[in-house]
């Protein structure tokens, strides 16, 4: 089978993947109780898109042994300025948790060289992406703390304006009704992970954001779950113009599976996914397409692509509608893996000082009486 050749030489790497936020909902993160080697997870709660079963012994076989994730640690943006720093600990910890407990299966990593070393003995690289900036409470000093805690890319917001608690607006929703774009300290922001090297994602940002993220950067981004929005005209899709900054840019869209992305429906298919691959390939080429399924994040996924066990479904659609294998190798990890090369490099020039930026934003309030009032 031609599909699984290409997933096993290069595996797939999906930039989101909401596992993290299952457990926390369905086990309050208690994943002792579990023998995840063993457990159907569809048996513990409905809508289940992944377990190690389905990751390793899936229908396909073959794939499970080398995918690769990006866990993505979530929480609502009802904690922004309440409990976000915290949720997003302890999700971090989930994810440390499973893989550190699960040793034949995941491995903890946190560069490309990493992600290839644990691929080559055969198991998933485990990766943390944090979904939302609220979760770094308008903190430079939380963002390198969470950077220093493993976390690799960082959504700039969720589904509202990022709450900031000193600052108001970092960035704001997708609701494309507001323009407003990237304050003075989300460029900051931005240039502190470029500094870093951790990845900007502007999955869920605004229009205006996107664009001065672009304006900002110094570092190739990710979309780590969007489609496309000449297909399926949603706000969380984006559109072909901003396509071209991504280009220059030479950052990376991971194509996001949900249903309501992909049709603008509840329902869709796979050769419906095949079309969001095949336009932007014809707008930007393929060097800059990947997979960011959503899986367990979302309800209602299409039909051949149910679960994690199913991505070498659209890899032999896409191989009919002519994709060649170098291509096919590109969107499922490669593609990915230069990205993020080139984000460490960046980040290598630039940590040329050992002054970092200061603390800007320590209210007097949060001084004088070190909590909130
Ligand atoms: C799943 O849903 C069905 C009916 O919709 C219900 O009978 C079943 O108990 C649910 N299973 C779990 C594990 O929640
Ligand atoms: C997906 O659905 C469309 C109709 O919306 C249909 O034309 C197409 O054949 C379907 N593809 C698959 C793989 O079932
Ligand atoms: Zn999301």
């Amino acid at each position: 089978d031609t599909a699984i050749n290409i997933l096993n030489e290069s595996p797939i790497i999906d930039g989101h993947n909401d596992w993290p936020y299952q457990l926390r909902r369905h086990m309050k993160n208690s994943i002792n109780d579990v023998d995840f080697l063993n457990q159907d997870f569809t048996k513990l709660y409905n809508g289940s898109h992944t377990d190690i079963k389905r990751l390793r012994d899936g229908k396909v076989g073959a794939q499970s042994k080398t995918s690769f994730q990006f866990w993505s640690c979530y929480c609502s943006c009802n904690a922004g300025g309440k409990d976000a720093i915290r949720i997003a600990l302890e999700q971090i910890d989930v994810v440390k948790r499973y893989s550190a407990s699960y040793p034949s299966t995941f491995q903890f990593v946190t560069t490309a060289a990493e992600i290839e070393a644990a691929n080559s003995e055969g198991k998933i690289a485990s990766m943390i992406g944090v979904e939302g900036g609220h979760m770094i409470d308008s903190s430079l000093a939380v963002l390198r703390m969470l950077f220093a805690l493993g976390a690799r890319y960082m959504t700039l917001t969720h589904s509202c304006d990022t709450p900031w608690y000193v600052h108001p607006l970092l960035a704001t929703a997708f609701n494309t009704a507001k323009t407003t774009g990237l304050t003075d300290f989300g460029k900051l922001v931005v240039s502190e992970m470029n500094r870093l090297g951790m990845l900007v994602d502007l999955a869920h940002v605004s229009d205006a954001t996107m664009r001065d993220v672009f304006e900002t950067t110094t570092a190739p981004v990710i979309y780590s779950h969007s489609s496309a929005r000449a297909i399926c005209n949603h706000g969380r899709n984006v559109p072909d113009d901003i396509l071209q900054l991504l280009k220059t840019n030479q950052g990376i869209l991971m194509i996001n599976f949900y249903n309501d992305y992909i049709t603008c429906s509840p329902t869709a298919n796979i050769s419906h996914v095949a079309d969001h691959f095949d336009h932007v390939k014809n707008v930007i080429g393929a060097d800059y397409l990947g997979m960011g399924a959503d899986y367990d994040g979302v309800q209602r996924v299409p039909d051949g692509l149910e679960d994690v066990s199913k991505y070498p479904n659209l890899i032999r659609e896409l191989l009919k509608r002519g994709w060649s294998e170098e291509e096919l190798k590109k969107i499922t990890g490669k593609n990915l893996l230069r990205v993020m090369r080139a984000v460490e490099a960046v980040a290598q020039q630039q940590q040329t000082s050992n002054v970092l930026p200061d603390e800007t934003w320590i209210s007097d309030s949060l001084v004088a009486s070190n909590c909130r009032t």
